[in-house]
């Protein structure tokens, strides 16, 4: 078993971050603001405008962020054909929207909803929860002018945080307010915003567990029983609710999979490994989340060493393994939910439903398996959510990370707003 520590102090690490940089004299300083993010573990990536491109290299943006930049929301030439809608997948990657420096022509466009390029297609795209932080940076006389304002003011309105430029030298020479703030003030303006957007969530300081992958059934020293589940959905649940700020454990059977930032990771190989790790968090957490695609049956009696291939025939007998979610399901306490998936090679919710009463659950995913978008080892899914009312939900296909995102937004519905189910409190 690997013990990961968990860093609660550097809300950074780990966060995906979007710079937008516009056409401002101060965006020469932001290739810092990049380096200051990249130092406290967050992955960066990069929209300028035209006009940014004027006071800041293209390239000295990409040799700090590791990554391309982007410009135009359409791409070049050369591009494979996933990349035709990165301004989506863009605004889904990221966790936050930096704007800085944002001129008055930036902030017109935002309050407008023009979106002729990538910084403001990419503002357009970004889900409503993620912080947007914009650092407006202009002449004093332009800032205070009634149009900027009036268009900050409909933004603040919108949800972003607008925050004020400093007052000292300007360009002009002149003193007065305009500055942009120093790139160490921005990135702790970031900070901030991403420990209150977790803080917001009802699974903030909650103990959420997941399981995940598959498990390993030994028939003998070298030989064993498996299936073709790769760990990616419970990889993505678990990364998603650590970034809500719940205190995540994420028992896993065998993957190849990096354990997702502000994550407990315990791995395990057999499901009576599992079962008995599950087991031992039970009574501590508030949800319980059965990702894993467990082993039903385990041979009755594995061999030591390495089976020979003396009989043309031989017979393997094979034991049930306890139904993990099940026995939590059937023993939670008020002010704990249990949340499973029901993998299904046929259409049709009635096994999932069936799934859901026997084994007392408040919600489950059904989740059509055709290997190809949904269900094992692929990055896609095609993700039905029922909860115990038999409110349905059915999601688009979605890549997992996405589904994930809506999987706790519907926990997160249940904790709160489900008349019946308690709001979880620390147990
Ligand atoms: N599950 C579990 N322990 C098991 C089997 C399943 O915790 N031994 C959990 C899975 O993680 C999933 C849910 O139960 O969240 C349903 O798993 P699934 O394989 O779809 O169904 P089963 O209950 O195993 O039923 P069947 O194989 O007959 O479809």
């Amino acid at each position: 078993m690997r013990h990961q520590t968990i860093h609660r102090d550097n809300v950074l690490r780990g966060k995906n971050i979007i710079i937008g940089i516009s056409g401002g004299i101060a965006a020469y300083k932001t290739p810092q603001i990049v380096r200051l993010l990249k130092k406290s573990g967050a992955k960066v990536r990069v929209a300028l405008t035209d006009g940014a491109t004027r006071f800041v290299s293209e390239l000295a943006l990409a040799t700090v962020s590791e990554e391309r930049v982007y410009r135009s929301i359409f791409p070049p030439a050369d591009t494979s054909g996933t990349d035709y809608t990165r301004h989506i997948s863009l605004g889904e990657w990221a966790d936050a929207f930096v704007i800085a420096p944002a001129t008055a022509n930036t902030l017109a466009k935002l309050s407008a909803g023009l979106c002729d390029d990538m910084l403001t297609a990419l503002f357009l795209t970004l889900r409503p929860r993620k912080p947007v932080l914009i650092f407006p940076a202009m002449d004093g006389q332009m800032f205070l002018s009634a149009s900027v304002q009036r268009n900050i003011a409909t933004l603040t309105a919108q949800g972003c945080r607008v925050i004020n430029p400093d007052s000292g030298e300007l360009a002009s020479g002149l003193c007065g307010v305009g500055r942009m703030p120093e790139p160490e003030s921005i990135v702790a303006s970031l900070q901030n915003a991403l420990h209150s957007t977790a803080a917001t969530s009802p699974l903030y300081g909650k103990s959420v567990v997941v399981t995940a992958g598959p498990t390993r059934e030994k028939i003998d020293g070298v030989r064993f029983i498996s299936n073709y589940s790769s760990g990616k959905m419970g990889f993505a649940i678990a990364r998603a609710a650590a970034k809500r700020g719940a205190m995540v454990t994420l028992i896993t059977g065998p993957v190849h999979l990096e354990t997702p930032p502000e994550v407990t990771r315990l791995d395990v190989e057999s499901a009576l490994e599992m079962h008995d790790t599950a087991l031992s968090c039970f009574k501590s957490c508030n949800v319980f989340i059965g990702a894993a695609a467990v082993s039903d049956y385990r041979p009755l009696d594995p061999s030591e060493g390495k089976m020979k291939k003396e009989n043309p025939e031989i017979e393997l007998t094979l034991v049930r393994n306890p139904d993990i979610l099940a026995e939590f399901g059937l023993q939670k306490a008020s002010g704990q939910l249990a949340v499973g998936f029901a993998l299904e090679t046929q259409t049709g919710l009635g096994n999932a439903r069936k799934k859901l009463k026997a084994k007392n659950l408040d919600l489950i995913a059904f989740n059509f398996f055709d290997r190809k978008t949904s269900g094992f080892e692929v990055d896609t899914n095609i993700l039905t959510l029922i909860d115990k009312e038999g409110v349905t939900t059915e999601l688009p296909l979605l890549s997992k990370d996405a589904a994930a995102g809506q999987l706790l937004d519907c926990i997160e519905k249940l904790c709160v707003y489900t008349p019946g189910i308690n709001p979880l409190k620390n147990v």
